[in-house]
C-alpha cells in the first residue's frame, strides 16, 4: 500500500526522499512523487505513474529541486486510476499546501461537494486531494496552520497517515495519523516521518510510533507531538535493533529467495529464546492461568498467509487444548457477529501488524470483551500496540510481498503457544509435549537440509512453468499447507491454482482432472499417508501428473506412484508443515522466475494492506 517518507534537515531533501521511497517500494505501488519547499519559490512537486525509476529519470532531466524539507510518496491506487495527476503529493489550488496520504478518506465526496460550492477547483479523481484543498480553505481563514490542520482532521472520516508541507513555512513538516501506520524518526539535526522504519533506517534508529489522533510538527531541531485535543505529549522512543543490511538484497536476485534462505535463522531467533530445558517459556506473556482456566473458546483471526497459519493452528491447538478453536478471515470476522466474550481468547496473526482488516477484527473482538493475543513480526506496529499480549516472531524485516520467513516463524510460534497453554491446563500429554519440543529445537537444522539444494525445484519449474492451472491436494495439516502452497504460486507466478481437501475431490473437483493436469499432492502428514496415497492413485487414474511431497522415510512408498517426488526430513507430524512449506515456496519461486514475473512486487499486490 502507499508509502510515505518525509524529511526536514540541512541536506538536500530529494536524494533522501528517493532513497526512502526505494526502500518502501516493496509495499506495492503504481506511481510515485516528491515535494520540497524551496524557500525562494515555494512548493515544488514532481510525480508520475509507474516505477520510481521513471520519477528519478524525470527529476534528472529537470533543474534540481532545491529544498531541505520535503515529502515522498508511493501510491497504490484506490480512488482514481494510476496516472500522473492522481499521484501524490497533491497540492492545493493556490499552492499553499501539499499533502501525501495513505488510507482512504471515506467522506471525501461530501467534502469535495462542499469545496466545489466554495469555488475550489480539483485536479485529480482521488479522495486524498480533498485534504490539501480543505486545508488551504481553512488556512486562508486563519493565521495558524495548526488551527487549520485540526479543523481539517475534525472533518475527516476514514483512515489516514498524512504528511503536510506549507509554502509559508519552509522549515517544517506536519504529520497526522488515524488508522494507518506512521512513525517519527529522530536524527541529529534532521528528523523524519515514514510509513515504516525501512525507509529511514540508514539515517536513524531512534523512532516513535504515532498513535491515532496525534499530530506532529517536525523541524530539523526537534519534533513536537500533540494529542487529538492539541495537548503536547512526550513520545516513547524505540531503538530499531535490526541492521540496514537486513532490508537489502545482499547479492541475492530477489528478496523472496533471500528470505526463503533466511528461514532457518529466523526460526532459530524465534524458537531458541523461548525453549529452555525442553520447556516452552514465554517471559513476555501476561496471559494468566486464571484466564486460561476459564477460557471456553479460541478464535484465530488473520488474512492471507497469516490466515493459513491459523488454519494449521486450528488443528494443533484443538489437539493440545481439547477446546473449540475457530479460524476466521479477518475481513469476514468483523461482520459476522462473532461469539466473543470475556472467556474468549482471540489470537490475531499478522506479519506487518498493520493489516486494516485484521486491525478492525481485533477492535471488534476487544469491544466484545475478548482477550487479544497477537503474533506479530513488526515491533511497535498498530496490532501489537492494541493487543493485551504480543508474541513477536523474530523473522527480521520481510520485504518480498510473498511472505516466507514470517509465515514459518508465525507457524512455529503458534505451535509453541498451543503447547504452552496445553501444558498449563494439563491437557497435553507430557510425552507428546516432550516429543514436540525436542523436534522444535531441531527444526532450524532440518530446514537447513531442505534449502541445501534447489536443483529439483528448478528442474520441476522448467517442466511445469507454462501450465495454466495447478491443483494442490492434501488432508488435515497437508490440506492447510496446500492453501499456502497454492497462494504462493498464484500470487507470484499468476498461474491459477486451488488447494483442495483431498477427500473432497470425489464430491466435485475430480471432474476437472484430465490427461496431463498437474496435481501437487501433499503427503507429509504421516497418520493419513494411506489416504493420501489413495488420492494420488485416484487422480493418476484420470491422467494427472503428480508431484508428491512427502517425508524422507516415506519416499519409497510414494516413488512408486507419483510422477515426481519431493521430500523433507521427518519431524513430529504437527511440525511437518514447517518443513513442507519450503519446497512449495521454492517451487513457486522458480516457476515465477521462468515466467519472467516481477517476483518481489507482484502486480496489484501490496505488502501491507492498509485499506479495507
Ligand atoms: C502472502 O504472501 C501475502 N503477503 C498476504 O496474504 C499476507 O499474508 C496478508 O496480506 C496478511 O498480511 P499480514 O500478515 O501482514 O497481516
Amino acid at each position: 500500500m502507499c508509502g510515505i517518507v518525509g524529511y526536514t534537515g540541512a541536506a538536500p531533501a530529494i536524494p533522501i526522499l528517493l532513497d526512502g521511497l526505494e526502500r518502501l517500494e516493496y509495499r506495492g505501488y503504481d506511481s510515485a512523487g516528491v515535494a520540497v519547499v524551496d524557500p525562494r519559490t515555494g512548493l515544488q512537486i514532481e510525480k508520475c505513474k509507474g516505477r520510481l525509476q521513471f520519477l528519478r529519470d524525470r527529476l534528472e532531466a529537470l533543474p534540481p529541486l532545491e529544498g531541505t524539507v520535503g515529502l515522498g510518496h508511493t501510491r497504490w491506487a484506490t480512488h482514481g486510476e494510476p496516472n500522473d495527476v492522481n499521484s501524490h503529493p497533491h497540492v492545493s489550488q493556490n499552492g499553499r499546501v501539499a499533502i501525501v496520504h495513505n488510507g482512504i478518506i471515506e467522506n471525501y465526496a461530501e467534502i469535495k461537494d462542499f469545496l466545489l460550492q466554495q469555488g475550489v477547483r480539483f485536479r485529480s479523481d482521488t479522495d486524498s486531494e480533498v485534504v490539501a484543498q480543505l486545508l488551504e480553505y481553512y488556512f486562508n481563514d486563519c493565521s495558524d496552520v495548526m488551527d487549520a490542520v485540526y479543523a481539517v482532521l475534525a472533518r475527516l472520516e476514514g483512515a489516514y497517515a498524512l504528511g503536510i508541507l506549507c509554502a509559508d513555512m519552509p522549515d517544517r513538516l506536519i504529520a497526522a495519523r488515524k488508522d494507518a501506520p506512521l512513525l517519527l524518526g529522530y536524527g541529529e539535526g534532521e528528523n523524519f516521518i515514514a510509513s515504516d522504519a525501512t525507509a529511514i533506517i540508514s539515517h536513524t534508529r531512534q523512532v516513535a510510533y504515532m498513535e491515532d489522533g496525534e499530530v506532529a510538527v517536525l523541524t530539523r531541531d526537534g519534533i513536537q507531538v500533540f494529542d487529538e485535543y492539541r495537548r503536547p505529549i512526550e513520545k516513547q522512543l524505540h531503538h530499531i535493533e535490526w541492521d540496514v543490511s537486513a532490508a537489502e538484497k545482499g547479492g541475492y536476485a530477489h528478496f523472496m529467495f533471500k528470505e526463503i534462505m533466511e528461514q532457518p535463522e529466523a526460526l532459530r531467533q524465534t524458537i531458541s529464546p523461548r525453549l529452555r530445558d525442553g520447556q516452552v517459556v514465554f517471559d513476555e506473556l501476561r496471559l494468566d492461568d486464571g484466564f486460561l482456566r476459564r477460557m471456553k473458546r479460541i478464535y484465530l483471526v488473520a488474512c492471507g498467509s497469516s490466515y493459513h497459519v491459523g488454519m494449521l493452528g486450528k488443528y494443533n491447538l484443538e489437539r493440545f487444548l481439547r477446546l473449540p478453536v475457530e479460524v476466521c478471515l479477518a475481513s469476514e470476522f468483523r461482520y459476522s457477529d462473532p461469539l466473543v466474550d470475556e472467556d474468549t481468547l482471540v489470537i490475531v496473526i499478522s506479519q506487518s501488524g498493520e493489516t486494516l482488516d485484521t486491525m478492525a477484527a481485533l477492535r471488534e473482538a476487544r469491544s466484545r470483551g475478548g482477550y487479544i493475543l497477537s503474533i506479530v513480526n513488526v515491533v511497535g506496529s498498530s496490532i501489537a500496540r492494541e493487543s493485551d499480549d504480543v508474541l513477536y516472531t523474530w523473522a527480521g524485516p520481510e520485504i518480498a510481498v510473498a511472505t516466507t520467513k514470517a509465515y514459518s516463524t508465525q507457524l512455529a510460534l503458534l505451535t509453541m503457544l498451543g503447547l504452552y497453554m496445553g501444558q498449563r491446563l494439563g491437557r497435553t500429554s507430557p510425552e507428546e509435549y516432550a516429543a514436540i519440543t525436542a523436534e522444535l529445537a531441531l527444526l532450524p537444522e532440518k530446514m537447513e537440509q531442505v534449502i541445501a539444494s534447489t536443483d529439483v525445484y528448478q528442474y520441476l519449474a522448467s517442466l511445469y512453468f507454462n501450465r495454466e492451472c495447478v491443483f494442490f491436494i492434501g488432508r488435515n495439516l497437508d490440506y492447510a499447507l496446500g492453501l499456502e502452497g497454492s497462494l504462493k504460486l498464484k500470487e507470484i507466478s499468476y498461474i491459477h491454482s486451488e488447494s483442495y481437501a483431498a477427500g473432497e475431490l470425489k464430491h466435485g473437483t475430480i471432474s476437472l482432472i484430465e490427461d496431463g493436469t498437474l496435481v501437487v499432492s501433499l503427503a507429509t502428514y504421516g497418520p493419513l499417508l494411506d489416504k493420501a496415497i489413495s488420492n494420488i492413485v485416484e487422480v493418476k487414474a484420470r491422467g494427472a501428473e503428480v508431484v508428491a511431497l512427502t517425508t524422507d522415510s516415506n519416499r519409497e512408498r510414494l516413488e512408486k506412484i507419483a510422477t515426481h517426488i519431493l521430500t523433507v526430513p521427518d519431524t513430529h507430524p504437527v511440525l511437518q508443515p514447517n518443513l513442507g512449506v519450503v519446497p512449495l515456496q521454492l517451487f513457486a519461486y522458480y516457476i515465477a522466475l521462468h515466467r519472467g514475473c516481477d517476483i518481489d512486487k507482484p502486480k496489484n499486490l501490496a505488502k501491507s494492506v492498509t485499506v479495507e
